[in-house]
């Protein structure tokens, strides 16, 4: 109780408002939750640790500033940090840094589900979007408290991957991700690919995703996340940012 008074004290005090972000791991297995800012575009960001560890069936809250811009948070399954912690921790979505992923370099290692946000965006919009682009690693939905477009990958997306895509997989052979054709670089060359809109492939009227390998499989099971780079149509979701929405990131939802 006494911490929450200071934390609000504080925030008025500074005229900040701020948004509370829930992240719940509704995953029957721990998961280590991780937290990137661009700081490159980003004027704030949040005062909550970029990773912790988080059991099955919990969930942690915290304050973001108003403006959080280029901000991520995902998953990384099958950590352990106690040598050499770093990207290789994690079987999926580790970062530099270990435990708590370096602020400048720490981006997830994919495959990786992304839940991405811009608050405050254009138009005075908050955006926000699921993101396959750097492949699947974990299933994953975000709401509103103000009734804005739910954006998800309900679906477990391992088992049923091609397998070009498939993997990487546990000790037991289970697939814990699904990579992108891009990421699995399945038309050999990722700076000229339809699969990765890059190089003459770098406009949504040249990348479209009926030149994506295996987007059915993921736009089929995911059709409100990102499957591919200029999925801006099934994938990004927007909300008035004066309602100052709170946002709920649930894992395996
Ligand atoms: C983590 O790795 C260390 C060093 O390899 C090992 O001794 C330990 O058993 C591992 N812990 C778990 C939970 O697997």
């Amino acid at each position: 109780m006494k911490s929450f008074f200071a934390v609000n004290a504080l925030a008025l005090a500074s005229g900040a408002a701020a948004r509370t972000f829930t992240v719940f791991n509704a995953c029957p297995f721990t998961i280590w939750p991780a937290m990137f800012t661009d700081l490159n575009v980003a004027p704030n960001v949040p005062s909550f640790p970029t990773g912790w560890e988080a059991p099955a069936f919990t969930s942690v809250s915290f304050q973001v500033p108003n403006n959080w811009k280029a901000g991520r948070i995902w998953g990384r399954r099958n950590c352990n940090f106690s040598t050499n912690p770093g990207p290789n921790s994690c079987l999926d979505g580790g970062c530099n840094g270990g435990l708590l992923c370096d602020p400048h370099t720490g981006t997830g290692v994919p495959p990786a589900s992304l839940a991405e946000w811009t608050l405050q965006g254009d138009g005075n919009q908050d955006f926000y979007d699921v993101s396959l682009v750097d492949g699947y690693n974990l299933p994953m939905r975000i709401t509103t408290n103000t009734g804005c477009p739910v954006a998800e990958c309900a679906v477990d997306l391992g088992p049923n991957c091609p397998a070009p895509l498939k993997g990487p997989f546990d000790s037991t052979g289970f697939p814990v991700g699904c990579k992108s054709a891009c990421l699995a670089n399945l038309d050999g060359n990722q700076a000229n690919s339809g699969n990765c809109c890059s190089g003459s492939h770098n406009t949504l009227a040249t990348c479209p995703s009926s030149g994506v390998d295996f987007y059915s499989y993921f736009h089929g099971n995911c059709p409100n996340a990102y499957a591919y780079a200029f999925d801006d149509a099934a994938g990004l979701k927007t909300c008035t940012a004066g309602n100052n929405p709170d946002y709920t990131l649930t894992f395996c939802p």
